[in-house]
């Protein structure tokens, strides 16, 4: 793979690719769509993703909030998981994160995936609850402790 992360902008280049990942990888295994009224700060969000070659094969979104805000839309390829990337994805945004001055990282785990935010320092914040009918857990990571 010859792999390249950057941030990309809503309705730039890459976003409706962005977009079909994301429908593809987090709603239609649940038996639903992507529904574009969802996130309705989503055009207030970073976008980082990554890309090989002509394709996108991973994102992450970020809400900020003063000098928190929420991780959200985690999602890898399913030809290309298990392979580095989604951490990969998780750190270069908090690397930039760190540069705007943002402290701390919350996001809503699917509880399913909660292993991986463990692996990369999240601990819980929350009980388990259930989010469009799927077992979540809040979790959270201070980026000043680095
Ligand atoms: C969850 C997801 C983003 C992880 O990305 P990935 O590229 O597959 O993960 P990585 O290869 O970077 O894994 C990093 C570490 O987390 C572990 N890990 C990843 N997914 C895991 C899971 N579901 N359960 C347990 N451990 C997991 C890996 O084994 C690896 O461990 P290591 O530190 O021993 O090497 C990806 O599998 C995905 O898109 N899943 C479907 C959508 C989803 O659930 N998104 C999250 C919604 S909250």
């Amino acid at each position: 793979m010859a792999l390249e992360f950057r941030f990309i902008e809503p309705d730039g280049d890459w976003y409706e690719a962005e977009k079909k990942l994301r429908d593809a990888v987090l709603r239609q295994p649940i038996g639903r769509s992507f529904d574009p009224n969802e996130f309705p700060f989503e055009r207030e969000s970073l976008h980082f993703v990554a890309v090989d070659g002509d394709r996108l094969v991973g994102c992450v979104l970020f809400h900020p909030r003063g000098r928190s805000g929420r991780l959200y839309q985690m999602a890898v390829a399913a030809d290309c998981q298990g392979q580095g990337l989604g951490r990969a994805l998780v750190r270069g945004l908090e690397e930039a994160l760190v540069e705007k001055g943002i402290v701390e990282v919350v996001l809503h785990a699917r509880v399913t995936a909660a292993p991986f935010y463990t692996r990369l320092g999240y601990t819980a914040s929350s009980e388990d609850y259930l989010e469009l009918g799927i077992p979540h857990r809040e979790m959270k990571r201070r980026l000043a402790l680095c």
